[in-house]
């Protein structure tokens, strides 16, 4: 054993410990969750989980193989290694609680080879309470100023054949159904979307992260990482045999994974462990795992709902394209949103199809060069509407559609992001709908991730702040750059207006919450009231109850919430009181209930006014739930507005049946709730 180990070990600090002879361990604050590295027999770095003194995961290996260097695999020894006690409480500036607390212990194990190259490097790890996360250091060497990653081959060795909420690991798209299947069932090369996507490849059997599992013992893992910057983006490759998992880097046609300039770091490897579902939907491991605030005060952006010439499109009542001679972009038509937002106390109002381009964006091959993003089609008078909407109290959220041509958007960054601040425009909705241009590279490779950090820090420096769809998945870069508010990495609310395999199931929701929302703000847009959308789709549907709709703006968190239906759907119904006073921007989150694919009851509290809501949804069955209101104020009542599913409701069935009700209630009351198939609760509790 190597000498300068065995002595720096008789100092360590009380929570690294010395197992075996060549083991070093490092356990959370609360020691439920404890970490061993250790070189293994034949040389190989691995490292090995315990939670609750039971083994989550086994002895795994960790590693690399790079282009033109031989693998970093074995023959590798501890020169040193250091450890760290860690706690912090930081502020989010908006958030889904304001307080995040940030407690870990910390091993890092400096690391090199016995043989020729002798390269140097380094692996940390963080133990936390709910989890761990782990990355690596390259430092700067002789010999290697640069490399080129053909694989990072992290394994995940899992203890048993877990249940798995998962999507096929598509490098190009995350709009899949979440699958419920053991491991070995996973077969995420034929689960191709019965949907036509725009860009879609599955190359192996990996799923795509965020993907959380439960084991038969009621444990959770949530698989994920933390700050990807300059780095590919890795599916989990999945071993259906050997119940094992190993990341799989996201490449280009090239089969390149990753070029870096050392010194560099991986992205955190994340594992969020609980034995309680709502534990996931509160963790902020991966947030942790990021930088504090590098764009200091963004109080320029303000958590908001919002309404859109959006819907409209996807219903086929209206088109983005100007050609086609039923233009929803038009002056006119904003404005009317606009009056509508103003009347109801809704502050945004986004507006797709604006600018030129939009003849010429999907199912084209030449993409290049097509999108103007500061040239307004005729009938929309962008200076007239920003100034109209501003006359009323609502400010604009820019769209930049680049229908996957980033070059094109790259070029006009500036001058797009120059426009919309000489017009106090503070946010900005991007797509990037189709393959990526240049051919070869994909939504979640190295080559895009640049790009989409590009975006994210060039958007702040002009105070815009940017809601991704098409995105590169979310890994807690909002804590670093909290000018970045939401996105769409999973199926959302547009499916139901067109998709051809009947549109998102109940359990969808009740599955995102432990899944895709753990990459941060989810841009779903729900609140849609017309549940047949008659007469524009007769042969399409949302497949739940309006009370659920109303829930969802209390299930899912993201600071700009849209409320998405046709003006006219909303205009003298109500519930629609409901989606007027709802939070958008929370002091605290509390899981009432869960199961993951079953159902979801959160209550969340508003910052400043002390107001609580609470939403709750249920899958294809019915359910009852009881609901402790215990996280109430002691002492103080509460005006309790409760939207409730109809005696009679069914998501297909009769969708629309819905009853309000009020009552007077405290912490010490208990709500029973009957949520029809595919129902749900949204309730607001006011404080006399
Ligand atoms: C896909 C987005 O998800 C959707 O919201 C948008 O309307 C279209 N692209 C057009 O940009
Ligand atoms: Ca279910």
């Amino acid at each position: 054993m190597n000498r300068v180990f065995t002595i720096t070990m008789a100092f360590a600090l009380a929570f690294v410990s010395c197992n075996k002879s060549d083991s070093l361990v490092v356990l959370s604050p609360s020691g439920k969750v404890s970490i061993t590295f250790l070189i293994n027999g034949k040389g190989q770095p691995s490292y090995s989980l315990l939670f609750d003194q039971k083994t989550i995961v086994k002895p795994s290996t960790l590693g690399f193989e790079f282009k033109d260097m031989p693998p970093l695999s074995d023959n590798i020894k501890v020169d040193s290694f250091k450890t760290r006690s860690f706690s912090e409480k930081w502020e989010m500036p908006w958030g889904d609680q304001r307080w995040v607390d940030n407690t870990y212990n910390e091993l890092k194990v400096f690391l090199s080879e016995r043989k020729s190259p002798y390269r140097n490097f380094a692996v940390t790890f963080r133990a936390f309470n709910d989890g761990v996360g782990f990355r690596y250091e390259f430092p700067e060497q002789p010999g290697m100023d640069s490399v080129i990653i053909l694989a990072e081959n992290t394994n995940f060795n899992l203890t048993d054949d877990h249940t798995c909420w998962w999507q096929p690991g598509d490098w190009d798209i995350y709009e899949h159904l979440y699958r419920t299947t053991p491991l070995c069932k996973i077969d995420a090369v034929n689960s191709q979307s019965k949907n036509p996507l725009a860009q879609t490849y599955i190359p192996e059997n990996a799923v795509n992260t965020p993907v959380t599992m439960k084991t038969s013992d009621g444990v959770y893992l949530c698989f994920h990482e933390a700050d990807v910057n300059n780095y590919a983006g890795a599916t989990l490759r999945v071993d259906t045999v050997n119940l094992s998992l190993q990341t799989a880097l996201v490449g280009n046609d090239s089969g390149v994974k990753v070029k870096a300039k050392v010194p560099f770091n991986s992205p955190w490897r994340t594992i969020i462990i609980t034995d309680k579902p709502g534990d996931i939907v509160t963790s902020k491991l991966v947030l942790n795992l990021n930088e504090p605030n590098r764009i200091g005060d963004v109080s320029w952006f303000k958590p908001m709902k919002y309404v859109g010439i959006w819907w409209e499109m996807h219903l086929g009542k209206s088109s983005w394209d100007m050609a086609s001679g039923k233009h929803g972009a038009t002056t006119a038509n904003a404005k009317r949103y606009i009056d509508f937002a103003a009347r109801n106390g809704i502050k945004g109002l986004l507006v797709e199809g604006w600018n030129t381009g939009w003849e010429h964006w999907i199912g084209f091959e030449e993409r290049e060069g097509i999108f103007d993003f500061v040239t307004p089609y005729p009938d929309y008078n962008l200076k007239e509407v920003v100034r109209y909407a501003k006359s009323k109290g609502v400010s604009l959220i820019m769209h930049h559609e680049t229908s996957a041509a980033p070059r094109t958007y790259e070029r006009q960054l500036d001058s797009a992001y120059r426009l919309m601040q000489s017009l106090g425009i503070h946010s900005v909705k991007t797509g990037y709908v189709g393959k990526i241009i240049p051919k070869g590279e994909y939504h979640q490779g190295q080559w895009m991730v640049n790009h989409y950090r590009k975006v994210i820090e060039t958007a702040a420096r002009y105070q815009i702040a940017v809601d991704a769809h098409e995105p590169f998945k979310g890994t807690g870069e909002w804590r670093t750059y909290p000018n970045v508010i939401a996105r769409e990495n999973f199926r959302g609310q547009e499916f139901n207006a067109w998709s051809v395999d009947g549109g998102n199931p109940p359990e969808h929701l009740t599955i995102l919450p432990f899944t895709a929302q753990l990459a941060g703000p989810m841009d779903y847009t729900p609140g849609i009231f017309n549940i047949k959308l008659k007469p524009y789709k007769p042969d399409n549907q949302v497949n739940s109850t309006l009370a659920y709709q109303l829930a969802l703006y209390v299930v899912i968190y993201s600071p700009i919430q849209m409320v998405a239906d046709l003006p006219e759907n909303y205009e003298g119904h109500p519930a629609f009181q409901f989606i007027r006073d709802v939070g958008v921007d929370w002091e605290q989150t509390v899981v009432l209930g869960a199961a993951i694919g079953d159902y979801i009851a959160i209550a969340r509290e508003e910052r400043y006014s002390g107001r609580w809501f609470i939403g709750a949804i249920t899958d294809e069955n019915p359910r009852d739930l009881s609901l402790k209101l215990d996280f109430l104020k002691p002492n103080v009542k509460y005006k309790a507005t409760l939207y409730l599913d109809g005696p009679d409701a069914h998501w297909d069935k009769n969708p629309t049946s819905y009853r309000i009700e009020t009552r007077e209630v405290d912490s010490n009351t208990v709500i029973d709730l009957k949520l029809a198939p595919g129902g749900g609760a949204a309730i607001s509790l006011f404080p006399f």
